[in-house]
């Protein structure tokens, strides 16, 4: 899809990832970007093009009253997440609850209120869910987390002939480390959430249905394909 002109809508804008899509997305021409976050105050918004929407995406009422405030959105981009839940026998239920909640109903909640206003876009839609390489296969020090981006993957699969049907195309990112506060105890190479941001877009605008924006995701996106078992022995030995 072309960016330029776009009209966009980012969940979690207001820092990580989200925030450096905001501006990747103002630097390649789109016409207005919806920012959205739980804390509006937190926003940077340096360009006019850039609008702020209160969203959390666990709240029913946030999520109609974004859609009825974006209702010109053609580019939908799923980006708020949660990491509460880590090792699986040391997580709460609590913790667990909390990562399917945001990761894959919220995701979903936010879709359902965008359908009426992405299909009515003229030229069609697409809508981005910022999954994750632990979609794929389980990072067992995230095994709560990783449960919940492998359920919105399924989400992202089952959605994507309903959505296709609509004219809205729907997409998956399955980044590796970012640097953002997510991951800031993980000691390994991560790439930077601006860097993380334009491979992100690059996809969008080739229409990839699977994005893997950084180095480290191209390369286990490679081994994946070519071995889901080998892809999941590596990931358990990390
Ligand atoms: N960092 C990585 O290594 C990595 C790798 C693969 C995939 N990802 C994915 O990339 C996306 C962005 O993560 P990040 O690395 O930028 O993490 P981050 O710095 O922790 O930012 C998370 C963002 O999501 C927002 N958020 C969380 N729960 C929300 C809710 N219920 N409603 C609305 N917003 C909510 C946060 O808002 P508040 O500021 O209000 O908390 C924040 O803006 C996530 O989907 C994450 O799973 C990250």
């Amino acid at each position: 899809m072309k960016l330029e002109g776009t009209v966009a809508l980012v969940t979690g804008a207001n820092r990580g990832l989200g925030k450096a899509l905001v501006a990747a997305l103002v630097e390649a021409g789109a016409a207005r970007v919806y920012a959205a976050a739980r804390d509006t105050e937190k926003l940077s918004v340096a360009d006019p093009r850039v609008v702020p929407v209160p969203l959390d995406i666990t709240r029913p009422d946030q999520i109609a009253d974004a859609a009825r405030r974006a209702g010109d959105v053609t580019l939908l981009i799923n980006n708020a997440g949660a990491l509460s839940s880590y090792n699986l026998l040391a997580s709460s239920q609590v913790d667990l609850e909390a990562d399917f909640r945001t990761n894959v109903h919220g995701t979903l909640a936010v879709i359902k209120a965008f359908l009426p206003v992405l299909e009515r876009a003229t030229g069609g839609a697409t809508v981005v869910n910022v999954l994750s390489l632990t979609s794929l296969a389980s990072f067992p020090a995230l095994g709560g987390y990783s449960a919940s981006k492998a359920a919105a993957y399924s989400v992202t699969q089952a959605l994507r002939p309903e959505l296709r049907a609509r004219r809205i195309e729907l997409l998956a990112v399955l980044p590796g480390p970012i640097d953002t506060d997510m991951v800031k105890a993980l000691q390994m190479p991560k790439s930077s959430p601006a860097d993380a941001a334009r491979g992100v877009l690059a996809g969008i605008a080739r229409g990839e249905e699977e994005i893997f924006p950084d180095p480290m995701a191209q390369q286990m996106g490679a081994l994946w394909m070519g071995s889901p078992k080998e892809f999941e022995r590596a990931f358990a030995s990390f």
